[in-house]
């Protein structure tokens, strides 16, 4: 399985067509905060499974498209429904349509996540910047031929949340009063939740927060030389902190605070 310049240009040319004109900003929305997309205005949405070289979803009734549209006063394209990596996917189709938005003149890329929380000052319902990341997935996207036209063998990885957009994104929330905690994220594959002495060596390892997604998509588009901002959710506390976790209480949390994540980055959309 491969995903060729090919197949992306294919997938590209075809989004195009439909009317992806010159977007600026793609936007990753995760679990339970998808409706985002709702409010773009001009919408073209696209199903996934209509994208030519799109990953086939696995999963039933899996409601998964591209949004293009306007989202105060930018061309954004937005990913409503995300690919995971546990759905046994290779981590090169997970991550195709960050390529395929780098390559419809995308600049920027916004990453969403419902993640647990596993600093002890964190509350679910809080929103945490991301500052870094910690890729414990044993994987990388970036296994396989490497595209020089796309990015180099060996990216950098110094500055893969944008610096100039988290001062950007501080000052926003606190304008708005907004509590924006801030913090690194330890991406795991799932899609087993972790066991409490896990989460332990994730706080020891320095995470502040733990996810099943984000990574893949931040180590390519960076590569691809994309600025990059995420927001997690943390709807609740990881392992060993609170009692037993489940999805819907995931998902709960994410439909709570989806207001305040909402207008989040709407404000963080104009600032940009
Ligand atoms: Cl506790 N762990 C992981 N891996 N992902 C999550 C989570 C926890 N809570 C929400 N998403």
């Amino acid at each position: 399985m491969t995903i060729t310049i090919e197949k992306l240009t294919q997938s590209t040319d075809f989004l195009k067509e439909k009317g992806f004109e010159n977007p600026e900003i793609g936007l990753i929305l995760g679990s339970g905060l998808g409706d985002l997309a709702d409010e773009i205005k001009d919408a073209i949405a696209v199903p996934y499974e209509e994208i030519p070289n799109f990953p086939v979803s696995t999963v039933s009734g899996h409601k998964g498209q591209l949004v293009y549209g306007t989202l105060e006063g930018k061309k954004v394209i937005a990913m409503q429904g995300r690919f995971h990596y546990y759905e046994g996917y290779h981590m090169q189709e997970v991550t195709m349509p960050v390529r395929v938005m780098k390559m419809l003149g995308v600049h920027t890329l916004g990453l969403t996540n419902a993640a647990g929380g596993v600093n002890m000052g964190f509350t679910p319902g809080d929103l945490m910047l991301i500052t870094d990341h910690i890729n414990f997935t044993g994987q990388n996207p970036l296994i396989g031929i490497n595209y020089d036209e796309i990015g180099p063998r060996f990216p950098d990885m110094s500055e893969t949340y944008s610096k100039e957009y988290q001062e950007l994104i501080k000052k926003t929330a606190n304008e708005m009063d907004v509590t924006l905690k801030e913090g690194i994220y330890m991406g795991y594959t799932g899609p087993t939740y972790e066991t409490p002495a896990e989460i332990e060596m994730s706080r020891t390892l320095g995470a502040d927060a733990v996810g099943m997604s984000t990574v893949p998509e931040a180590i390519i588009g960076r590569h691809a030389g994309l600025n990059i901002f995420g927001i997690s959710c943390i709807t609740n506390l990881a392992a060993g902190m609170q009692s037993n976790l489940n999805h819907e209480e995931v998902v709960e949390v994410t439909t709570q605070v989806n207001k305040t994540f909402k207008l989040l980055i709407k404000k963080i959309l104009k600032a940009i």
